[in-house]
């Protein structure tokens, strides 16, 4: 019997509702090719929700969500909502609720695609970085005292406890695993890494130098996972070399790990150097339970309605569902998908200078689906 997924939809604000569009087209191309179906069901949760209401997000989200398979999110952020009303009581409080505990962003040049990164090619740059999405600063730990006075005091600390790091750390070498095998090593190992068993490498991006509390538990626990995952290299790089090695050498990298606001900061940059936010997919991952799939770059609002702003991120994550889901070879075809459509088509992948308007990228995605 042919599977049925249940996906609910939060198109959001911004463009989001547009490129939520071309990803459900392309979702149910696959459907009909790869032989499952899908039920989707949208929320209009978002800037203009809360603008007519006065309420971000009902009371019972959470609990709706838990009801499907998975989560197609276009974009939260609306111009007129004051920052962080958004961010905070929707998409932070969605991944809290439903504990997706890790970011899973691949950091991946396609063909055709160009990069600011001198030299560089989709050879040089394809690694994932997997973020801890649930703790550190953005537990909101801490607090304001004096507020207003010339003694005003502000502490927003990094909480991390020992099940956070371990179950985010296992993930990681999971991923790494996952990417490689025996047959087909990582082309960054070198020989004797080949020889001695290695299969992949994840590196620990931490700031040990400084924060050496938080990252005495994260280096520890690393080192204690990795016994479980022996065909794995072990690598550590501080956050501020992490940045600079993201630019002069992306090929010394195959899975990151790191700290919410760490990976905040790299998957920016990571996004950028695989030619920008049009382009850049991740995953918001409960192993256990639901996740939720979103084009990292954000609402957009000065492209709204014009029909311009690159769908290949929220298609590209529309992959991901899909990989996640277990229908591998739907996420491979989409992936191909968005290599032919980088490699032959669009002129650049920035909003209005695809050569291509979004609807347009979505028809040719839906007709690489159909093979
Ligand atoms: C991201 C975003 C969010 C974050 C914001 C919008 C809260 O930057 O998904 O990377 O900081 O996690
Ligand atoms: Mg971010």
């Amino acid at each position: 019997m042919s599977k049925n997924y249940k996906i609910a939809v939060l198109p959001g604000d911004g463009t989001g509702p547009e490129v939520v569009a071309e990803g459900l087209k392309v979702l149910h191309a696959a459907a009909a090719k790869f032989g499952f179906t899908v039920e989707t069901k949208a929320y209009d949760w978002g800037g203009d929700r809360y603008l007519k209401t006065g309420n971000v997000l009902p009371d019972d989200a959470a609990e709706s969500l838990k009801q499907h398979d998975a989560v197609f999110l276009g974009a939260i952020g609306h111009p007129d909502v004051k920052p962080g009303i958004l961010e905070k009581g929707i998409l932070l409080k969605l991944r809290f609720e439903l504990d997706q505990y890790i970011n899973l962003r691949p950091v991946k040049l396609f063909p055709g695609v160009e990069t600011p990164l001198a030299n560089k090619t989709p050879e040089d740059i394809d690694y994932v970085v997997v973020r801890e999405n649930t703790g550190g600063i953005y537990t909101g730990t801490g607090g304001i005292s004096m507020k207003g006075s010339k003694n005003e005091v502000a502490v927003q600390s990094m909480v991390y406890n020992y099940f956070q790091v371990e179950r985010c750390i296992r993930f990681a070498f999971e991923q790494a695993s996952k990417r490689h095998s025996a047959e087909n090593p990582w082309k960054g190992l070198s020989e004797q890494d080949v020889k001695n068993g290695k299969t992949g490498q994840l590196t620990l991006c931490g700031k040990t130098n400084v924060l050496t509390f938080v990252f005495d538990l994260w280096e520890r626990v690393f080192y204690e996972v990795a016994k479980d995952f022996p065909h794995i290299k072990t690598d550590y790089c501080h956050i501020d070399a992490t940045c600079m090695w993201m630019v002069k050498n992306p090929e010394w990298f195959d899975v990151i790990v790191t700290t919410n606001m760490f990976g905040d900061i790299i998957t920016d940059l990571g996004a950028m150097t695989q030619g920008g936010m049009g382009i850049a997919a991740g995953g918001n991952i409960n192993p256990q339970g639901v996740s939720m799939f979103e084009p990292i770059g954000g609402s957009a609002p000065k492209y709204t309605g014009k029909n311009v702003i690159n769908p290949l991120a929220a298609i590209s994550s529309v992959g991901m569902m899909l990989d996640f889901l277990g229908e591998v070879e739907a996420a491979k075809a989409i992936e191909n998908g968005v290599a032919y459509i980088t490699g032959n088509k669009l002129k650049s992948m920035a909003a209005g200078r695809m050569g291509y308007s979004t609807t347009e990228v979505g028809d040719m995605m839906v007709e690489q689906i159909k093979g």
